[in-house]
């Protein structure tokens, strides 16, 4: 039997409620989930990648079910390289708005061009995080705003010690 494993590609610096919306709805979509963390030196990240896959291994067990695998990896140069690397049939992307759509077009045409067999399955993000980014928390936070029920309480736990 074939199985279907999608990867859930960003930056995740951090997780938000929003990346737990969109995994939680691809839970009932596929057999297994690999949530690939990117490594990208040049953006100056909050956590490191090992802190970010850390806090994710974290949160997991909390929205796991027992139909689909989920895990977490992290990966270095083209998302699709990384999804044929791991035999997946499909990369997850979640839509929040209009705005998303263009650049989330871009990156699913291209990834296709790249690796034909892997479809982007998109999602629709639920509309209480529909303006939840992981640049807009940091941000809020950083400048001693609330976050709370936006970024799981690990995550939040994890910025105030980023802060001291
Ligand atoms: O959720 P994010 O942080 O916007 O994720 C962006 C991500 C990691 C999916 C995108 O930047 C990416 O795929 N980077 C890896 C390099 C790559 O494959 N670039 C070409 C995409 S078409």
């Amino acid at each position: 039997m074939n199985l279907r494993r999608a990867i859930f590609p960003g930056s995740f610096d951090p997780l938000t409620n929003g990346h737990l919306d969109i995994i939680k709805r691809s839970l009932p979509l596929f057999d297994e989930i690999i949530i690939a963390v990117l490594n990208n030196p040049e953006k100056n990240p909050m956590f490191t990648v090992e802190e970010r896959c850390r806090m994710i291994g974290e949160i997991l067990p909390e929205i796991k079910n027992s139909k689909c695998e989920l895990t977490v990896d992290s990966f270095s140069g083209l998302t699709a390289d990384f999804a044929k690397r791991k035999n997946a049939a499909a990369i997850v992307r979640g839509i929040r708005a209009v705005s998303d759509y263009e650049y989330e077009l871009r990156m699913a045409l291209m990834n296709r061009r790249l690796e034909p067999e892997i479809e982007t399955v998109f999602l629709m993000a639920a509309e209480e995080y529909s303006y939840v980014s992981s640049n807009l928390m940091k941000q809020v936070f950083t400048l001693g705003g609330r976050v709370e029920g936006l970024v799981p309480a690990l995550v939040e736990a994890r910025m105030r010690e980023k802060l001291k």
